[in-house]
């Protein structure tokens, strides 16, 4: 029988954990974009899963400013799957929740991956948000006059300007499919790394977590979402990025609305966020 062992990943595994980035999930590779920052092992760990000595699949587990634990960019071999390798990251990853006390642990998939929802489903995870990802390619929208927005550094100032609209986004911020529960600690990080702006009739959390050349995110918008809408567009202008995205709650039919109006392009991923309180 294989052994099966998960560790912390080192940078010699990085051309092969590419090739299995490449193999597990062709559509979506940033693996090499974020190499830094999954290394850095302050905010968690890159865990490599080997059988028999040979890495087989990985996955990060990264703590946020609420010590939340998010688990993120799981990836198998395919030649490698269904064999407990998925299982053996969810163990180390666990383990590491244990060890840093963390207060919950959260991920993203899709409602059709069976795989992945099942190793969820099995670490006792459930769906806490349906999301639905909208894009607008920037390319030939003329850059609006940016409302009159402010940043909001002060946290409890930020939690004040979100706080009305954070429900509609079922109590969590997102960026980079990333979410984070709307909490105070995760508020004071957001409005102290300048991502929190408001004014007399909006509110909304804007700026990507990651790969900030490729897209301009915004996380929650409130308010005048019209005004919202155009300071993301403006700001993406602004740093040169051929598109600004956001996700909303699916059943959110008054920004779905407002998104579309504007341009935004729905994608097809059916994204589902898992969640355990520890
Ligand atoms: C999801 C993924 C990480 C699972 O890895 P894995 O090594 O196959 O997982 P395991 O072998 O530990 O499987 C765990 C369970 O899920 C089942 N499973 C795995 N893939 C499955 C699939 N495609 N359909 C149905 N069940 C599946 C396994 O049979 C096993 O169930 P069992 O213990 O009852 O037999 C892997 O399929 C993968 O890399 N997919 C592509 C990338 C991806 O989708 N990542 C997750 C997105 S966030």
């Amino acid at each position: 029988m294989a052994e099966i062992k998960a560790r912390p990943a080192r940078r010699e595994d990085m051309p092969r954990l590419l090739e299995i980035e490449k193999a597990a999930l062709p559509s979506l590779q940033y693996l090499a974009a974020v190499e830094d920052l999954f290394f850095d092992t302050s905010n968690g760990e890159l865990v490599v899963v080997d059988v028999d000595g040979v890495p087989a699949g990985f996955g990060r587990i990264t703590v946020q400013p609420d010590l939340s634990g998010w688990f993120e960019t799981a990836r198998v071999d395919p030649a490698m799957q269904k064999m407990g390798v998925g299982a053996a990251l969810w163990d180390r990853r666990l383990k590491i929740c244990n060890e840093r006390e963390l207060i919950a642990v959260r991920m993203y998939t899709t409602f059709e991956n069976e795989g992945s929802k099942k190793l969820a489903y099995r670490n006792k995870l459930d769906i806490a948000m349906f999301g639905r990802e909208y894009s607008l390619p920037l390319a030939g929208v003329e850059a609006p006059t940016a409302p009159d927005f402010k940043q909001v550094t002060k946290p409890d100032e930020a939690d004040a300007a979100l706080l009305p609209y954070v429900l509609d986004y079922k109590g969590y911020y997102i960026a980079n499919r990333t979410f984070y529960a709307a909490n105070p600690a995760t508020t004071a990080w957001l409005a102290g790394d300048g991502k929190v702006y408001a004014k007399d009739d909006a509110a909304m959390v804007c700026g990507s977590r990651y790969l900030h050349h490729t897209a301009l995110h915004f996380g929650l918008m409130g308010g005048n979402l019209d005004d919202c809408i155009s300071f993301a567009i403006a700001k993406g202008k602004e740093q040169g990025v051929p598109k600004i995205v956001t996700m909303i709650d699916k059943e959110d039919e008054k920004r779905a609305q407002v998104l579309t109006a504007r341009g935004f392009v729905m994608s097809p991923s059916n994204i589902i966020m898992m969640e355990r309180m520890l």
